[in-house]
């Protein structure tokens, strides 16, 4: 079998795990702020009137210029006192950073630079996932129960699909 014919296989399979892997708890990628991390802007008010929730599992998208600013997790007395050092960790990557909510707590971001005293700072409160909502006692409307069939079926035909390639993998191997 080609090696492109392999990659294929590999390839499919990859898909495949991750979409069963996806089913169930779905995190968010939430991009902080409407024109990324910028300066001069209140990241507090920029909350306010989203009403965002997040929670355990999340993940936070950092986009700026690295040239000029960067992302640090601190504790609550250091982001209220704009205190870039003995920082928590580092996110600064290439400017398009991510960083995963792993606790329900609040997190605390800031720049250094002195960006933080123009309000280049925000802090997120993460919330533990919520329970998912018990089956309704009247029935379902049609509409619900179709996608739920739906789902069902999309995830018959993956595991299905990840079987076939397993097998056709190994048989050509
Ligand atoms: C940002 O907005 C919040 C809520 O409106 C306000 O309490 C806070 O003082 C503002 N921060 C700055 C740096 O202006
Ligand atoms: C917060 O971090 C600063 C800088 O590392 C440190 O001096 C301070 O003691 C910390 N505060 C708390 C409450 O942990
Ligand atoms: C944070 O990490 C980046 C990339 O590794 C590095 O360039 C930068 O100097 C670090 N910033 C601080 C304040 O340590």
């Amino acid at each position: 079998m080609g090696d492109l014919a392999r990659k294929g296989i590999v390839g499919l399979m990859i898909i495949v795990v991750v979409m069963i892997g996806m089913d169930g708890a779905e995190c968010k990628l939430h991009k902080v702020g409407a024109r990324g991390w910028i300066p001069n802007y209140n990241y507090t008010e920029w909350l306010n009137q989203r009403d965002e929730h997040f929670y355990v599992g999340d993940w936070l998208y950092f986009v700026f210029d690295k040239h000029y600013f960067n992302v640090l997790e601190v504790n609550k007395t250091s982001y209220d006192s704009c205190n870039d050092q003995g920082f928590i960790n580092n996110i600064t990557r290439g400017g398009r950073d991510v960083v995963q909510l792993t606790e329900p707590r609040p997190y605390y971001f800031l720049s250094s630079g002195g960006y933080c005293w123009g309000g280049m700072k925000v802090a997120i409160y993460v919330e533990q996932i919520p329970p998912t909502p018990a089956p309704s006692p009247t029935p379902a409307k049609s509409g619900s129960s179709l996608s739920s069939t739906t789902t069902t079926l999309m995830k018959t035909i993956l595991s299905t699909a990840f079987y076939v390639a397993l097998v056709w993998s190994s048989f050509f191997n």
